[in-house]
């Protein structure tokens, strides 16, 4: 596979539309604006913070990757959202209580100015929110029109040269891909009908792939992860990814469980919970919902392991996986972890995790990395699935008949020889030359 021959330019401003002005995207914004103003700095990003290597250890090229490859910089966003209540970015970021108001007042004016668009909001996928704030539309069909309407008119009004979306609303019940996700022909159709199979978050990818616009899904529902909708990237050139932000305890999951396996270390169990009380925490109460985000983090460990290659080590791993809303910790999470593992002869030990963390300040860098890097892709010609953003998703998006790569070391590792490869450099493999040489 030849690199591309050019990468466009990024020049001109880029606009992030993100449906779902909550506690993930209120906490990004406030964190680009404080960053490009010098007030905090952008940890987590590896856009903005990280390196690549080039070529051999010998050669000493360590560059910064934001300088190794066109990205759009800090001071080039404009913030664009949708949500189903009126609040701004400042209201929203209050209530989320993620920050504090020595972050949200030094940048209060500009997060005022970002209000949300109305939504496309259908309450039969998340039952336990209801806004008013939310367009009216006969039918689907309609809706794609209305918000293709709002990304045109964003893109005109406020100057941009480009766009790229981000699905950071609330998580939706769980829907199985039907025959109405089958072909573009009978989405299409399906949206005419006002078919039940078609979500809210559909209708968002559905109008941002007929923009042209890159969508990455960062919450775990079906939203362009079906063979319509992967046909219709891949004719309108438009990249997308997800799902599902890998944050906290996956990402915790996915740290350690490589390294298990690494040195064959076998595991009988594998018990995590989590109390949590923010608005995402309240929406997944609802059992319809959590089984969304059931299912995707219970695949990770089974892609991982390979239980059918390592039968003795992995062939019975009791695996389970709790959600518990409990309001009193709002966004500050609480997720414990208990590993029955066990090692030479058989003997038992346990592994605990108690990962007091920050869900929305874990998420905030995934957002803008994926911003950028789907923008860089969209200009290098890529489209479809962006597997090599896997490493950002807990249920990574892969190509028809392909397994998903959870493992986060060969995650970042195909994420940095994509960037080398882009820019026509040597994949790094890691095999140790100088014996031979
Ligand atoms: N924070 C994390 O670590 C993390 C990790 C993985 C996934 N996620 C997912 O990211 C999403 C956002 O998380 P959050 O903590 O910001 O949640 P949140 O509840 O604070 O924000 C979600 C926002 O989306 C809005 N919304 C819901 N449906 C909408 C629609 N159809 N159109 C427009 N807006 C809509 C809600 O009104 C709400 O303001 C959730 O789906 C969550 O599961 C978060």
């Amino acid at each position: 596979m030849t690199s591309p021959q050019s990468i466009l330019p990024a020049d001109g401003k880029l606009a992030v539309f993100l449906p779902g002005l909550g506690a993930v995207s209120t906490t990004f914004i406030a964190g680009c604006l404080l960053a490009r103003q010098g007030l905090a700095e952008p940890v987590g990003s590896l856009t903005q913070l990280g390196t690549l290597r080039l070529g051999k250890r010998t050669e000493d090229r360590t560059p910064k990757i934001k300088d190794f490859v066109p990205l759009a910089s800090l001071d080039q966003l404009e913030f664009a959202s949708w949500d189903l209540f009126s609040d701004n970015a400042y209201e929203s970021a209050r209530t989320a209580q993620v920050l504090e108001s020595r972050h949200l007042d030094p940048i209060r004016e500009e997060l005022s100015s970002i209000a949300p668009m109305q939504a496309v909001f259908y309450p039969e996928y998340v039952k336990r929110l209801a806004g008013t704030h939310v367009k009216q539309a006969p039918t689907k069909a309609d809706m794609v029109e209305a918000l293709r309407d709002d990304i045109r008119k964003t893109l005109r009004d406020r100057n941009c040269a480009r766009g790229v979306a981000v699905w950071c609303g609330s998580t939706e019940t769980y829907v199985e891909p039907s025959a109405v996700h089958q072909t573009i022909q009978s989405f299409e159709k399906g949206l005419l009908a006002n078919d039940p199979a078609i979500t809210s978050s559909m209708l968002y990818g559905w109008a941002c792939m007929k923009e042209g616009i890159p969508y990455a899904n960062g919450a775990p529902n079906l939203s362009v992860d079906f063979p319509a909708a992967m046909a219709l990237a891949r004719e309108t050139n438009t990249p997308v990814a997800g799902k599902d932000f890998k944050t906290g305890q996956t990402l915790m999951k996915t740290i350690l469980a490589p390294g298990l396996k690494a040195r064959m270390l076998g595991l009988a169990g594998w018990f995590s919970t989590n109390i949590l009380g923010n608005r995402d925490g309240e929406v997944l109460d609802d059992p319809e919902n959590f089984k969304t985000k059931e299912v995707s983090k219970l695949g990770v460990l089974e892609h991982i392991l390979q239980p059918e290659v390592y039968p003795s080590l992995y062939g019975d791993v009791y695996h389970k996986v709790r959600i518990n809303y409990y309001p009193p910790r709002g966004d500050a999470k609480e997720g414990w972890d208990n590993l029955d593992i066990f090692g030479w002869l058989g003997y038992p030990m346990q592994i605990k995790v108690d990962f007091l963390c920050r869900d929305s300040i874990l998420a905030a860098p995934i957002v803008l990395d994926l911003a950028l890097f789907m923008d860089l892709a969209k200009r290098s010609g890529m489209r479809g699935v962006q597997e090599w953003l896997s490493f950002y998703f807990k249920s990574p998006m892969v190509a028809e008949g392909l397994y998903p790569e959870h493992d986060l070391f060969i995650q970042s590792m195909k994420l940095k020889n994509t960037l080398r490869w882009l820019r026509g450099e040597q994949l790094i493999t890691h095999l140790g030359r100088e014996y031979y040489d």
